[in-house]
């Protein structure tokens, strides 16, 4: 086989992580204080994929540019590829044509994160060869996904188990009466056969050019579209509580590293505090990550909280929260959950004090809770 390409898809418009995505890439939006989008890089690298494309948007093009820059820190090496509107995960292909050529790719959203890598999908579609291969995942709730159905399979029936599974038969965009509980995870692998099946399609009714219907484009020409049930978990970070459950599944691995400065400081369980950030009179219970000079002082950081570079938390409680860079908390008298909280925002005190708050604020807000 040919050498195989990346293919990374990070443009789009994030409309479902707004206000944050209104001033930033969501595929930038930090997992345990890293890009989304790094997780992405690295399982290719781990891969052994080294020529990557990245679709980028042209409004957050360049902020995703700075951040992976020529791709060297991964050991990679990155081409940026421009879409000029969001016209649908088919049309990114197309519009990488020129990229990828006639090479194999492993196509991967640039939000999604996979536990335990694509090493093992990659080696699989080296060694069969078929014309695409797709992951699958079971879902409770098949009516939020694209879901492929397979010869042979019905919700609910025998343990199905990497590329033991059946023939993809069909694929369905959100079915309102599904008949599979597998859904499509944002991970692809295509022979080149994909770009002719995308030309020859036509948008969907939201206007999308779709992979879905490139896909089944492919099966409906007879060729082999390979399915793999992918076993660990995997996440769509598009919405805020799939955000706040990647931080919670990358944090429960996080390995335990104390390099700040602890002054009357307790740490439980396993945390990560990076050097130069500072504790004082502060409790931090794992898993939890602490960014480099970050400042803590008088205040309780929970389980499942990523506090980003330069933050500031002082006489608050914090928990199952991402805060971005140069974000502070200050004084609150109740407890801050399931938050995220943009770049450089500011959570104040005022005179009246819930016992729980809950935000989601865009970067560079402030606001004080009067
Ligand atoms: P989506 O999450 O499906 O789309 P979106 O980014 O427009 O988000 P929302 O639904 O919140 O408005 O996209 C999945 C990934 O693919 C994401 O990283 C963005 C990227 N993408 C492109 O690069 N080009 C496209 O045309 C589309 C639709 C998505």
């Amino acid at each position: 086989m040919q050498q195989l390409k990346g293919l990374i898809l990070s443009g789009g418009k994030g409309t479902r992580l707004r206000p944050i995505t209104h001033t930033s890439a969501k595929q930038l939006v930090p997992v345990a204080n890293k890009p989304v989008l790094f997780y992405g890089i690295e399982a290719m690298a781990q891969a052994g994929v080294t020529e990557i494309g990245i679709i980028i948007a042209p409004e957050t093009g360049d902020e995703i540019r700075q951040a992976a820059g020529d791709g060297s820190a991964f050991g990679v090496r990155i081409q940026y590829i421009v879409q000029d509107e969001p016209l649908g995960l088919a049309h990114a292909v197309l519009t990488a044509e020129p990229f990828l050529g006639e090479s194999p790719f492993v196509m991967y959203l640039g939000d999604n994160l996979l536990q335990g890598g694509i090493v093992e999908l990659v080696q699989s579609f080296r060694s069969d060869e078929p014309d695409a291969l797709i992951l699958l995942t079971r879902v409770e709730d098949p009516q939020s996904y694209g879901i492929a159905e397979l010869d042979g399979y019905r919700p609910g029936s025998a343990e199905l188990d990497g590329a033991s599974a059946g023939r993809v038969v069909r694929l369905v965009e959100k079915p309102p009466r599904p008949n599979s509980d597998l859904a499509l995870v944002g991970v692809y692998m295509f022979t080149s056969q994909i770009h002719e099946a995308a030309r020859a399609i036509e948008p969907s009714q939201r206007g999308e050019l779709e992979i879905t219907d490139a896909i089944q484009h492919l099966v409906d020409a007879g060729l082999r579209v390979q399915p793999h049930i992918v076993n660990g978990w995997w996440k769509d970070t598009g919405r805020l509580q799939d955000m706040l459950d990647a931080n919670r599944l990358i944090l429960d691995n996080l390995s335990e590293r104390v390099e700040g400065e602890l002054v009357d400081s307790q740490v439980e369980g396993r945390v990560r505090i990076e050097p130069g950030a500072r504790l004082e009179r502060a409790t931090v219970r794992g898993p939890a990550i602490i960014g480099a000079g970050a400042s803590l002082r008088d205040c309780y950081i929970g389980p499942y909280t990523a506090i980003g570079a330069g933050c500031t938390v002082i006489g608050a409680e914090v928990e199952h929260s991402i805060l971005l860079e140069g974000a502070s908390v200050c004084e609150l008298d109740g407890r801050m959950e399931s938050s995220l909280l943009g770049r450089g925002v500011t959570i104040r005190r005022g005179q009246r004090q819930p016992r729980a708050y809950r935000f989601m604020v865009g970067d560079n807000s402030d606001i004080s809770i009067l």
